[in-house]
């Protein structure tokens, strides 16, 4: 077995992890996505999945991967062993590999949408412009796949490269910067989105709670968000965990990460749908949502040209610190149980889902009728089969094994919380958690059948 990474303390770990949770998950997905399943209803749903699922669940996978210091198949396999249960287990480990393969598929692609957008962004194009061009700008960049591909080719690059290092000495540093930056010029939009746009609009649109508005899609599309912004139910956090000391707070630092990544989606979610409304722009525009909207804002505000810049560039920075996390489980697990080193799998792997993402490219324009599963298309299908049955299926899975499998004073030691937080964790790991989880893939065989 080669030398495995550790964080060097509970800041480096927290800002990895919150590296991993913030990305294109709560910068493109979460505005798009509220926008598409009706606003509010969504946010509500949303939040309380953050709340009674995920949290819980984010404790849980670290406390897996600190008690069994390994990568996810071999840390599901160790601790079967330590809880006399079937060593089956590890597979949810190897599943939640493929999850994060899948994802990376086509969250470079996106990530390259990214990239490309800060290349537009240095030559001025946005200046002026009007919310029909600023559409049109988007429809040529994905009916361009050449384009398309070549942003993907360079992201794929970018993550592989930290990949190759070892993520420990890769980008630890460069998250003390990048992260409270984002968050920074998030605050300059939202302040410029206040004064031009139509806040109250947007605040309506996403905060005038309606219970009657929810509907099962909803329901289904926010748990599935919630894994993916936490970047939670396929061992990406558990490998992070495993790499960390064991006298740091897991309850705290899940707190924390949860909090910052709920409400930068949000505070995101309000400067665009300020400028959606105020621009009379239709909020259910889909993954195009951001690309379309912000370069108006950008185009109209002083300086607008550099903050775009600078906005896409942190954004790109926030998509690469979560995609490697996409791929860290599988660089461990190699690196933990073959000969290979680290640098080769990364080569091997590096490359097979870069052609899954060229698919992904093609998907938007040569390839856009063919067909997956259910009739969707090569992004749809690798983007819902992950979020609303790969991610929380793994989730469910982890939290039956912590709850069920695992023996109790093994759990009460590694979350070492105090009475009354053991008692809650313990309620929503075992019951509220998988209850919900179970309850909407229920309702997604219902939709199949
Ligand atoms: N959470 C990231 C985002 O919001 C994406 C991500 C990184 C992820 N690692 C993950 C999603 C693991 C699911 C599982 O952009």
């Amino acid at each position: 077995m080669q030398h495995r990474g550790a964080w060097k303390n509970r800041w480096t770990f927290m800002l990895a992890t919150a590296g991993s949770a913030i990305g294109l998950g709560n910068i493109w997905k979460l505005p798009y996505m509220i926008g598409v399943n009706g606003g509010s209803a969504f946010v509500l749903v949303f939040i309380a999945c953050i709340f009674f699922v995920g949290i819980p669940l984010m404790m849980t996978e670290i406390m897996l991967g600190r008690r069994a210091q390994k990568n996810p198949f071999n840390a599901m396999q160790q601790l079967a062993l330590e809880a006399n249960a079937s060593t089956y287990w590890k597979y949810l480990g190897a599943a939640g590999m493929l999850a994060g393969v899948l994802i990376l598929g086509f969250y470079s692609v996106i990530g390259g949408w990214v990239l490309s957008y800060i290349a537009v962004s240095t030559q001025g194009t946005f200046h002026n412009i009007s919310a029909t061009q600023s559409a049109q700008n988007f429809e040529v960049l994905l009916n361009s796949p050449i384009t398309l591909i070549f942003w993907h080719s360079l992201f794929m690059v970018m993550t592989m490269s930290v990949v190759a290092r070892g993520v420990s000495a890769g980008l630890e540093k460069a998250n003390n910067i990048l992260i409270p930056a984002l968050f920074a010029i998030l605050l300059i939009l939202l302040g410029y989105s206040m004064s031009v746009g139509d806040m109250h609009a947007a605040y309506q649109f996403m905060f005038t709670f309606d219970f009657t508005k929810i509907t099962p899609v909803a329901v289904l599309s926010a748990l599935g968000h919630a894994f993916f912004s936490l970047s939670l139910g396929m061992g990406a956090v558990m490998v992070y965990g495993s790499y960390l000391q064991r006298n740091v707070s897991i309850a705290k630092t899940t707190i924390y990460i949860a909090i910052a990544d709920t409400m930068l989606g949000l505070l995101v979610g309000l400067a665009i749908y300020s400028l959606v409304f105020a621009n009379h722009l239709a909020p259910n525009a889909g993954p195009g949502l951001i690309f379309q909207t912000l370069p108006i804002a950008f185009g109209h505000m002083p300086g607008g040209s550099f903050i775009a810049v600078l906005f896409f560039t942190l954004v790109a920075f926030a998509a690469w610190t979560s995609a490697i996390s996409l791929v860290e489980p599988t660089i461990a697990w190699v690196v933990e149980n073959t000969q290979v080193k680290r640098t080769h799998a990364t080569l091997v792997l590096g490359i097979a889902i870069w052609l899954l993402g060229i698919a992904v490219s093609l998907s938007f324009s040569t390839w856009k009728t063919v067909t997956i599963i259910f009739g969707l298309g090569i992004f749809d299908t690798l983007d819902k089969l992950t979020s609303t049955i790969m991610l929380p299926l793994g989730g469910l899975m982890m939290a039956i094994f912590a709850g069920y499998v695992m023996k109790k004073n093994h759990l009460q030691d590694e979350l070492n919380l105090k009475r009354k937080a053991y008692q809650i964790w313990t309620v929503t790991n075992n019951y509220v958690a998988p209850i919900a989880i179970f309850a909407v893939f229920i309702y997604l065989l219902g939709l199949v059948s």
